[in-house]
C-alpha cells in the first residue's frame, strides 16, 4: 500500500473558473523523494496544501495509510512543512522557533531541549540556537525552517519551493544537503519546484504538472529519455520540434519502430515511433530532437547522419563547456522565413566546424534513433 493516495481529487477555489487541481490521481510511496514539477499556476502548491490540510478538497479523497485524512486537522497529520518564504517567527530565537511544533504537540518540556539540539545538528546549525532569524543568512534561515519541520519526526516532509529565494551556488549546496538528509533520515519527502534541474538533482520520481493535472510521473531519467508528450519533452531539458506528416503508416507495437515522415516543405526524414497504436498515413505528428543529438556541418556531405535539415545560422554562443548554435530552418514556414522554427544545437568545442559565421547556411544532422514522434 502506498503511504499517500490521491484519488480523483479536485480543488476549485471560490470564484475560480477552472479547477486548480483537476482529477488528480497520485500515489506516494513511503521513503521516496517525490517532486511536483511544473510551470507557475499548474497546481503544485494547491496539491501540497491539500495534503498538509491547509486547504480542503472539492471532491475526491486523500488517504494516509489507506485511511481518509479529510477530517484530520494539519497538526494531527504528522507532516512537516517548509515554505518558500522562511516563515520563521522573527521575535523568537532559533531554538524557540524549532521548539514551536513540539510545544504545540504538548511534548513534555524535559524532552524539548534534546530534540531541538538534535534537529539543529541535522542541518549543522547547533551553534546558532540563541540567534534571531534577522541575524541569519537566507540559507541559514531555510535550514532553521527545515529543522523545525523535522523536529517532531514527521512521516512526511513537504517543501514548497524552499530554495527559490537563494542564489544559485547556495541553492545547489542546499540541494545536496536535502539529498543527504533524505538518505540519512529515510523520511518521505514531497518537494515542489518549477526548476527542472533541481527536480532532477533531488528526486526518485518527478510528477510533471500542467493545468492541475499530471502529464507524466516517472524517474528523472525516464522523463528525459522517454517523455510521454511534447509538454514533458519541452519542460524537462531543451528540445527542438518540427511539424510533419507521416508518410509510411507505422504499426510499431510495443517496440519502437522507424517510420518515414515529411516536413511541410516536402523533405523526408526517418524517425523513431514509440506509439503502441497504429498510426495511419498522413497523420500530423511532431518530431522532436534534443539539442545534444544534433550535428552541424557546412554541407550535407560533411554529416554522416541519415537526416539533414537546412538552416540559417542565427546565433553562435560560447557557453564554456559547449557552443550553443541557433539556426532558423529553411523552407518550412508558411508565411515567410520569420515563421520558420528555430532549432538549437549543443556542440562540444572540438566538433565545431571551422569558419562558422552568423548568417551562413548550415546543415543540421540527426539520427532516427535520437528522435521522438508524438
Ligand atoms: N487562494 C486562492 N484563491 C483562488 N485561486 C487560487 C488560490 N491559490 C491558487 N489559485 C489558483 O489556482 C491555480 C493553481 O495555483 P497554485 O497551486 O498556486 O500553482 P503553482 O504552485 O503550481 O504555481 C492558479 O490558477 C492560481 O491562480
Ligand atoms: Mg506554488
Amino acid at each position: 500500500m502506498a503511504l499517500i493516495e490521491f484519488e480523483h481529487v479536485f480543488k476549485r477555489y471560490p470564484g475560480g473558473s477552472v479547477a486548480a487541481v483537476d482529477d488528480l490521481n497520485l500515489h506516494i510511496e513511503a521513503g521516496e523523494f517525490l517532486t511536483l514539477l511544473g510551470p507557475s499556476g499548474s497546481g503544485k502548491t494547491t496539491t501540497l496544501m491539500l495534503l498538509a490540510g491547509f486547504e480542503a478538497t472539492s471532491a475526491g479523497v486523500i488517504r494516509l495509510d489507506g485511511k481518509s485524512i479529510e477530517s484530520l486537522p494539519p497538526h494531527l497529520r504528522n507532516m512537516g512543512v517548509v515554505f518558500q518564504s522562511y516563515s520563521l517567527f522573527p521575535h523568537m530565537t532559533v531554538a524557540q522557533n524549532v521548539a514551536f511544533p513540539l510545544s504545540v504537540r504538548k511534548v513534555p518540556a524535559s524532552q524539548i531541549a534534546d530534540k531541538v539540539t538534535a534537529a539543529l545538528a541535522k542541518v549543522h546549525l547547533e551553534n546558532f540556537t540563541h540567534r534571531r532569524p534577522s541575524q541569519l543568512s537566507g540559507g541559514q534561515q531555510q535550514r532553521v525552517a527545515l529543522a523545525r519541520a523535522l523536529v517532531f519526526e514527521p512521516r512526511l516532509v513537504l517543501m514548497d519551493e524552499p530554495l527559490s529565494a537563494l542564489d544559485k551556488k547556495l541553492r545547489e549546496e542546499m540541494q545536496l544537503q536535502i539529498r543527504r538528509l533524505h538518505r540519512e533520515l529515510g523520511v518521505t519527502m514531497v518537494f515542489v519546484t518549477h526548476d527542472q534541474s533541481e527536480a532532477m538533482t533531488l528526486s526518485d520520481r518527478v510528477a510533471v504538472f500542467n493545468q492541475g493535472r499530471i502529464e507524466q510521473l516517472a524517474s528523472p531519467q525516464e522523463l528525459y529519455d522517454a517523455p510521454a508528450n511534447p509538454f514533458v519533452a519541452n519542460f524537462l531539458g531543451d528540445n527542438n520540434m518540427i511539424n510533419c506528416t507521416l508518410v509510411s503508416g507505422a504499426d510499431a507495437g510495443p517496440e519502437a519502430a522507424t517510420a518515414s515522415v515529411k516536413t511541410a516543405s516536402g523533405q523526408s526524414l526517418q524517425a523513431r515511433i514509440c506509439s503502441t497504436r497504429a498510426l495511419p498515413e498522413n497523420t500530423a505528428v511532431k518530431l522532436c530532437v534534443r539539442p545534444e543529438f544534433l550535428q552541424v556541418g557546412l554541407q550535407r556531405a560533411a554529416l554522416a547522419t541519415p537526416n539533414c535539415l537546412d538552416g540559417t545560422l542565427v546565433d553562435l554562443i560560447h557557453q564554456g563547456d559547449h557552443w550553443r548554435l541557433v539556426a532558423r530552418l529553411q523552407g518550412i514556414g508558411k508565411s515567410g522565413p520569420d515563421q520558420a522554427p528555430q532549432w538549437f544545437a549543443k556542440i562540444s568545442p572540438g566538433a565545431l566546424p571551422q569558419g562558422l559565421v552568423v548568417g551562413q547556411n548550415v546543415c543540421l544532422g540527426f539520427r532516427p534513433e535520437d528522435t521522438w514522434v508524438f
